[in-house]
């Protein structure tokens, strides 16, 4: 068992910051190191907030610093597959971002590279260690509603990323519904096997997406292996909420996960009753932020394999890549090699 885990983190951006603060401040057994971003003064910011020792404007020095065993990769999309590998060779372990790779074909290029050097690597699909989503897992796995049926998943976030992210984002099957095809998959303990899905351009100020093929509304329809189907609406449109919701249907009974509430607060005037409504992902999703590097700097200490495994990222991003397509053709398409499992 390893006592502290020395890490990195690469990409000092909208999620890195979080995941540096965590690992500087709440993960036991962690041990921030040095903080890495390409972008002039942004390390050394991050690194004087948090009280981190060491920076880099260059994302090679994690990668050559014997004294570092794991690197947390929160770049963007683009950047994942190069890193990954190139953390691989130099035994580094890894937590990286969803999605694992922008393209498929690098996917299974990145597993085979993990495999060869023997290194574990974490995809951030916080909503496994989300406490709601969690215990839904739970009663599912127990029974408590029967045989999953129908799987329901809604992700609606009005807060649109900037431009330069959303050109180099995947799309929003690749960048968003992807977080519900995995929790799908993880709830259902089925794999995907086919899709359909649909979407549009519902606000003018969203029209700049039209020039990378993308929307800011997606419907994807799927179809499970265990006979099982369900729907993932995905919304950049949300002008009330980050709401983030889910449902699975059983034989027995139905679960729901999410209520969007802050505080369990509600004021009562003469005109009704009011409470408040969780506006970002940041908050929505601290705890299971902090819970996933938990899990990931424990997986390190003990050498054990994490909950969320690079088989899980490509599943994920297999399903997410039929969706794009279904999406750009307008055919159901096949998922198809069912990613050898490690569904929890
Ligand atoms: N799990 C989640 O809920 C969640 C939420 C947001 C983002 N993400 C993922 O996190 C990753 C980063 O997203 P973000 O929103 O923080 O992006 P961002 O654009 O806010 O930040 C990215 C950071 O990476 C740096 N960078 C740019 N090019 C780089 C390169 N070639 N090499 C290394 N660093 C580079 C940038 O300077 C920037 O600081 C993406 O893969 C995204 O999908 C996940």
């Amino acid at each position: 068992m390893k006592e502290v885990v020395r890490t990195a983190v690469l990409g000092l951006g909208r999620l890195g910051y979080w995941h540096a603060e965590n690992l500087a401040q709440k993960v036991k057994g962690a041990e921030l190191v040095t903080v890495i971003d390409p972008m002039e003064g942004r390390a050394e910011q991050v690194a004087r907030e948090l009280g981190v020792k060491n920076w880099s404007q260059d994302i090679n020095t994690a990668f050559h610093d014997d004294t570092i065993d794991a690197v947390v990769i929160v770049t963007p999309t683009s950047t994942h597959a190069e890193l990954i590998k190139e953390a691989a060779k130099n035994g580094k372990q890894i937590f990286v971002e969803k999605p694992l790779t922008k393209e498929l074909a690098d996917a299974d290029e990145v597993i085979q590279v993990l495999r060869e050097q023997n290194v574990n690597c974490q995809v951030g699909f916080m909503r496994r260690f989300d406490p709601a989503y969690s215990e839904a897992k739970k009663r599912i796995a127990a029974g408590d509603i029967g045989k999953p049926l129908y799987f329901k998943g809604v992700s609606r976030d009005g807060n649109v990323p900037h431009e330069e992210f959303i050109k180099y984002s995947g799309g929003i099957f690749l960048d968003v519904a992807i977080h519900d095809y995995d929790i799908a998959r993880f709830l259902m303990n089925q794999d995907v096997t086919s899709v359909h899905s649909s979407g549009s351009i519902l606000l003018e100020s969203n029209r700049f997406m039209e020039k990378y093929n993308d929307v800011d509304q997606g419907l994807t329809y799927l179809t499970f292996d265990g006979g099982a189907t369900g729907d993932v609406e995905t919304m950049r449109v949300a002008p009330y909420a980050y709401d983030i919701r889910g449902e699975v249907v059983g034989t027995e009974g139905s679960i729901r996960i999410g209520s969007m509430r802050n505080t369990d607060v509600n004021i009562l005037t003469a005109k009704g009753s009011t409470h408040d409504l969780i506006q970002d992902f940041p908050s929505r999703f601290q705890d299971a932020y902090l819970l996933e590097m938990i899990a990931f700097i424990e997986s390190v200490q003990k050498g054990e394999t994490p909950i969320c495994t690079a088989v899980d990222g490509k599943a994920a991003l297999e399903i997410a890549t039929a969706a794009t397509q279904s999406f750009l053709s307008g055919e159901k398409v096949e998922v198809k090699s069912l990613s050898q499992k490690s569904l929890i």
